[in-house]
């Protein structure tokens, strides 16, 4: 049975949702599910543009069937060829095996690593600029490497407004029968998702998102829908959207805000963390979170990270460093490039007190345009009363640099 939606009057999502997948990339948890989007258009000739992950295969080729009741698939417009959109590439050619395959030379080459047999179709290479056209419907072809794959490209349909942005604008989240962003409580129930997919997978790439978007505003006012490969088709609101992408492809925080993440043995630094978070809301600064980075995935603290202006690191010391999940967290804001953050520290040491030393280390010599505060709450052991001057310092501090910030 077919489970499509209209996009407009000849563009059909033919996509599936997983909800079955607990890791993505079989690293991050996806609770909710992702979706996997592709869309047909029934023009003189038919488009096929984008194909699904296996998992979902068989709902995705009784879509394309239905839609094209019959008619032959002309062309298939490959815009990202990562195997959760490109594993039924293959599927596709052997069903419809006079399809053309319209996408870059990178694209061909990698479905070629990837052993898809291609080469006994035709195969129609593109570039930044070239158009084609399918009958009513003309489209031009942006490049968009590095967002986040090197053959990625965009697709502009300039006949209706169509912009099918592969990763870029996409979200984590399966699609419960709703498709449009002005069907979602989008700020809601969504802005989570999409900001946890965003960091974690296309996070690095800030810079090549720059590029992209600053293609895409050369054309903001003929776009009509932003059709990603994963989760809502937007076709309103563009402005909420693009202000968020610049944001996290500048490593600019969304708001101002404290993000606690502690790591604790034995409750003595989350009782320091929790007593600090406390201070912030007596004093006026409400806007706090708190994480047990031992017990909370990596992959939600990165997209806290990049939402708050402001992280207050508290960790115990272990084996003379940094406790190994803080220290892993550390790492991943490193690899995804994230920068422009002021940080407070919270150390904690039963004798050797390391952490607090190792973890200002790595954020001045490992990561980019990092503040880290002066104050320093330093622990042993356990948070006593006499501690309560430095603590409300600590909470001073971090309120004080949020005030000097736009
Ligand atoms: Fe959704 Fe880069 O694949």
């Amino acid at each position: 049975m077919y489970c499509v939606r209209n996009v407009t009057e000849d563009l059909y999502w033919i996509g599936a949702n997983d909800r079955r997948l607990s890791l993505f990339e079989n690293i991050h948890p996806i609770p909710e599910g992702v979706s996997y989007n592709a869309y047909v258009l029934t023009d003189e000739h038919t488009v096929l543009f984008d194909t699904i992950d296996w998992s979902a295969c068989r709902q995705f080729l009784q879509n394309l069937e239905y839609v094209l009741d019959g008619r032959p698939l002309d062309y298939m417009v490959i815009n990202h060829l990562e195997p959760d959109h490109g594993a039924s590439i293959e599927e596709v050619l052997l069903r419809y095996p006079d399809v053309k395959i319209i996408s870059t030379p990178k694209a061909f080459m990698l479905m070629r690593q990837f052993d898809f047999h291609i080469d006994s179709h035709e195969l129609i290479e593109v570039k930044e600029g070239d158009t084609y056209s399918f009958g009513k419907h003309k489209v031009t072809f942006v490049a968009a490497p590095m967002v986040h794959w090197p053959e990625a490209m965009v697709t502009f349909d300039l006949t209706n407004g169509v912009l099918f942005a592969a990763d870029a604008f996409g979200s984590f989240g399966s699609l419960d029968g709703k498709l449009f962003n002005d069907e979602v409580n989008f700020d809601r129930d969504w802005i989570d998702h999409a900001r946890r997919y965003y960091t974690n997978i296309v996070g690095k790439y800030g810079p090549h998102v720059q590029l992209l978007l600053k293609k895409a505003s050369t054309i903001v006012d003929q776009i009509r829908y932003i059709c990603p490969l994963h989760g809502p088709v937007w076709r309103s609101d563009f402005g909420y959207l693009i202000d968020k992408y610049q944001h996290w492809s500048t490593y600019e925080p969304e708001e101002k805000g404290v993000m606690i993440a502690y790591a604790s043995m034995y409750g003595n630094t989350e009782a320091a963390a929790g007593a600090l978070a406390a201070k912030l809301c007596e004093k006026g600064m409400t806007n706090v979170v708190m994480y047990d980075v031992s017990n909370t995935h990596v992959s939600y603290l990165i997209s806290e990270t990049f939402r708050l202006s402001h992280v207050v690191l508290a960790s115990v010391t272990y084996n003379l460093g940094i406790y190994p999940v803080m220290h892993n967290y550390l790492m991943d804001m490193k690899a995804l490039n994230l920068q422009n953050r002021t940080f407070a520290i919270i150390e904690n040491g039963s004798w050797a007190c390391k952490s607090g030393d190792l973890m200002e280390k790595f954020l001045n010599e490992e990561l980019k345009n990092m503040t880290v505060l002066s104050q320093r709450l330093s622990l042993a052991s356990s948070l006593k009363a006499e501690k309560a001057n430095e603590m409300e310092a600590l909470a001073d501090a971090i309120i004080e640099s949020m005030a000097e910030q736009k």
